[in-house]
């Protein structure tokens, strides 16, 4: 039993880097655009609504402060694993390295929910703006050619085919090459900064600072569906941190691609850190523009606007008399979140590989294409899981699964983190997390805190997933793990007499 908390030797990681098929050819500001690309997505155009009425009322900016605190206090660790092991499987590889085999296989199971889910999620968020898009422009897709079966309400057959063609498009071109894939990102990124600049600035002029008073309204009870709810006043900023917290999610993803970056050591820490405080910074504004423009009340579905809660943003700009706006807006969010989708394929496909290599999934996973340098199967397979899910499942709820899976990788990153530093104090780090038992601790309170402000719909679950991973483990991966393989056995002699370093700068 003791076998399932083998840790992996340091050694093992510097052999695998050494061995790495994949190319290295992202530098620092593709790594940030990747991070910037992974976290604006639909959420902050989408969230927004329900943070400012459910919620926190105008004081959902300090929602988003708390929200960003959160991420910055895993990004700081992140930063410091990724500038210890540069290399691919994220959160998964940090906690093999340091906690034991079960530990990172949970974490990597637990990822699933982030990258994969996340990936259906976007999918189909993806396709409500693009049909809206279609509409602005006078098309109309039939409406069994836009649903999943569940939701549709005609006879026959339904798909949600858009969600399904942008999955197999995104696929396409990651197949196709790190590279290409990087500068396709890099474009979009230009775009939805710029387009979330556009409302911050354009909305500037149409603020009236008196649906800001009360900041932080008195906290009550508002009814949500048929239940009635407590809202505002503090605990209600908390509980909108945990409503919004899906707008932050993939800057991690930058953590993904530390095996293609040029020098993942110094870079990838850079990276993780600058895609987030951009975010950040724009999310606030963004948030502070929106309340200011609109009073939160108007976000009440029962109230004057009904729809107004589903697309906030552009709602806030039609309501101000700038109807056109909302056409920037939906192309932003458009375009804005097939970056989000190629980035969180990208980085599921990178975290497979890393599980794969280590032989807790099948081979095929790790098979790097001999050309493309793409793991081109892996990200096949994927492609058709994550399509065909998306187009026949109602899922649009499920961001919260999503949120779980990432706070729960981001709460194990902090405990991960402060193991490795007490156990190998001495080890060479280019990035250090200072003051670290005070920001692993805040980091780890207040993930598993917002965790618990998720719906409980989406604690079942997730603990559910999370089970099921555990038999998995039982199953197939502990027996077919390479460490407990004689193969393997090699590295336990190499980390009694450690290898050089090898020097990836
Ligand atoms: N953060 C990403 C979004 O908001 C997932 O769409």
């Amino acid at each position: 039993m003791s076998k399932i908390w083998t840790k992996k030797p340091m050694s093992a990681f510097e052999n695998d880097m050494k061995s790495s098929q994949l190319k290295r050819v992202l530098g620092k500001w593709s790594l940030t655009a990747i991070g910037i690309g992974a976290i604006i997505g639909g959420g902050i155009f989408v969230l927004t609504g329900t943070g400012a009425y459910y919620h926190a009322g105008p004081a959902l900016a300090l929602s988003f402060v708390i929200a960003g605190i959160a991420c910055v206090f895993a990004a700081l660790c992140y930063s410091e694993f990724a500038s210890i092991l540069p290399v691919e499987g994220s959160a998964y590889a940090y906690a093999y390295g340091t906690v034991g085999e079960i530990f990172a296989w949970i974490i990597g199971w637990g990822l699933i929910l982030e990258y994969a889910m996340g990936s259906m999620t976007v999918a189909v968020s993806w396709s409500g703006y693009f049909n809206k898009l279609l509409k602005m422009f006078g098309l109309h897709l039939p409406d069994y050619l836009t649903s999943d079966p569940a939701s549709y309400t005609g006879e026959g057959f339904s798909m949600n085919l858009p969600a399904f063609v942008i999955v197999l498009v995104v696929i396409s071109i990651l197949i196709k090459g790190t590279k290409e894939a990087a500068k396709a990102n890099n474009l979009i990124v230009i775009m939805k900064v710029s387009a979330v600049l556009f409302v911050i600035i354009a909305g500037v002029f149409f603020i009236n600072a008196d649906n800001w008073n009360p900041f932080i309204p008195a906290a009550t009870m508002v009814k949500e569906g048929e239940n009635m709810k407590e809202a505002y006043g503090i605990q209600g900023i908390i509980s909108g941190a945990a409503a919004i917290f899906f707008a932050y999610v993939g800057f991690d993803a930058v953590s993904t691609q530390a095996g293609e970056a040029i020098n993942p050591k110094k870079d990838v820490p850079f990276a993780i850190i600058a895609s987030l405080l951009v975010c950040t910074g724009l999310y606030i504004l963004v948030s502070l523009v929106l309340t200011g423009m609109m009073h939160y009340s108007d976000f009440n579905p029962q109230g004057k606007y009904p729809d107004a809660i589903k697309a906030p943003v552009a709602y806030a700009f039609e309501i101000a008399g700038q109807g056109w706006a909302g056409y920037i807006i939906t192309i932003a969010a458009t375009v804005g979140l097939v970056s989000v989708l190629m980035v969180m394929i990208m980085g599921q496909s990178r975290i497979f590989l890393g599980m794969s290599k280590d032989g807790l999934i099948p081979k095929m996973f790790s098979d790097v294409h001999p050309i493309r340098k793409t793991p081109a199967k892996s990200l096949m397979l994927l492609g058709i899981v994550i399509a065909t899910v998306a187009a026949f499942t109602p899922i649009s709820k499920l961001a919260d699964m999503t949120s779980f899976g990432t706070l729960f990788a981001f709460t194990m990153v902090c405990v991960a983190v402060w193991i490795l530093r007490k156990k190998e104090p001495n080890m060479p780090r280019t990035f250090k997390v200072p003051a670290l038992p005070v920001i692993a601790t805040l980091g780890i309170c207040i993930n598993v805190y917002l965790i618990w402000n998720l719906s409980h719909e989406a604690k079942y679950l997730s603990l559910g997933w999370l089970a099921l991973g555990v038999i998995i483990y039982f199953t197939y991966s502990l027996k077919n793990s390479k460490l407990h393989k004689v193969g393997y056995g090699e590295t336990f002699k190499a980390e009694q007499e450690p290898l050089e370093k090898p020097d990836l700068d």
